[in-house]
């Protein structure tokens, strides 16, 4: 019984930390504090892509196109979903992949970095860096925030960051984290 009961227990547990929500949002920034604070390996995954197509994100939307890119990102982000006790950084769209969302779901601590879509719109319109922003109007922009804020939701937790500093922020995350390990 208690072989069962522990089995159950781990499988309950969260395999890593998985940080989402819009471009902008802060991901990199907050995953690399919160890794730092709690020891942990950090993982960006538009980095991990760039890295290993020797491409910037910009270069391969315009040169493979954005299924392309897509693609890429869902396999790799699942290979990256593999590991245990790291802190993942997903880029903007990734929680939208049926596949990908699942998984997260499922095996880890997922937290949403909640932004008022006027600061979110602040910070990436005119982004070179990013495909999507760059290349849509404000209106379109906040249509596309609404929209996948829907999707965002999803997420087991969130952190509501609008008057908040960055380090408050990681500290929240800790807290989201610790409490979870106490319960599972
Ligand atoms: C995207 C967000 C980007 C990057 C790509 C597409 C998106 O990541 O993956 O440009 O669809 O929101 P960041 O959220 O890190 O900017």
């Amino acid at each position: 019984h208690i072989c069962v009961f522990s089995i159950k227990k781990l499988m309950k547990s969260k395999e890593n930390i998985v940080f989402l929500g819009m471009m902008g949002s802060g991901k990199t920034t907050i995953g690399k504090i919160v890794s730092q604070k709690l020891s942990l390996k950090f993982f960006d995954t538009d980095n991990e892509i760039e890295n290993k197509l020797d491409m910037k994100i910009s270069k391969i939307f315009s040169e493979k196109g954005e299924s392309y890119f897509r693609k890429f990102e869902e396999e790799l982000t699942l290979e990256l979903l593999k590991k245990k006790n790291i802190i993942i950084s997903l880029g903007g769209g990734a929680f939208l992949n049926n596949r990908i969302r699942k998984e997260i779901l499922e095996n880890h601590l997922s937290i949403w970095l909640k932004w008022d879509d006027k600061i979110l719109l602040k910070r990436i319109k005119d982004s070179y860096k990013r495909p999507i922003a760059f290349n849509s109007t404000n209106t379109d922009l906040i249509k596309l925030i609404k929209k996948r804020s829907n999707i965002y939701s999803k997420a087991l937790y969130y952190v509501d960051c609008n008057k908040l500093g960055k380090n408050v922020i990681a500290n929240r995350v800790i807290k989201i984290y610790e409490n979870n390990k106490i319960k599972s």
